[in-house]
């Protein structure tokens, strides 16, 4: 874990970055994990993307979302997230499909740390639309920290 992250800090203005267990149906034969739009991911899902086929060594994210709301999930393998509000920043773990984690609008993130054969599962409340990232970290800063004033 990086120095001075912690996964108890509360990231995000609305509702905080957290992990959500998924309804499961778990027998001999296997596992099967949920997702329904609405009420498990606490919001309506218009877009699923995966990362897949990853370098070990890769880092992924680097940016932010003014809106996009999204629930992640590493349906195979792992990886980690961290969350950066401008102001407070957590680092998660993802390793267990069978749950995922929120990241809200207003939230950097960065993926890194991927296993072998790692699989980002990542619905999202928004079809893609390039003008909802914020792509340059200090831009990003400036608005997120006027959002605390
Ligand atoms: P990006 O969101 O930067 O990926 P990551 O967060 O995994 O690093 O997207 C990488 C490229 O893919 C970028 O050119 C935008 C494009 N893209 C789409 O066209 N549609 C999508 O739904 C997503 C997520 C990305």
């Amino acid at each position: 874990m990086a120095v001075g992250i912690t996964t108890e800090a509360k990231v995000g203005r609305g509702k905080p970055c957290a992990f959500i267990d998924l309804e499961q149906h778990n027998d001999e034969r296997g596992k099967l994990s949920v997702v329904e739009s609405g009420w498990t991911a606490g919001f309506p899902i218009r877009r699923v993307y995966y990362l897949h086929d990853l370098d070990v060594g890769s880092s992924r994210g680097g940016h932010a979302h003014r809106a996009l709301e999204q629930l992640i999930i590493a349906v195979h393998g792992s990886f980690t997230i961290t969350v950066d509000d401008g102001v407070n920043q957590a680092e998660y773990e993802l390793s267990d499909a069978g749950r995922g984690l929120y990241v809200g609008p207003m939230v950097w993130r960065d993926l890194s740390n991927f296993s072998e054969g790692a699989v980002s599962l990542v619905l999202a409340s928004l079809h893609y639309d390039e003008a909802d990232y914020y792509r340059d970290y200090d831009e990003f800063l400036a608005d997120a920290r006027k959002g605390w004033l």
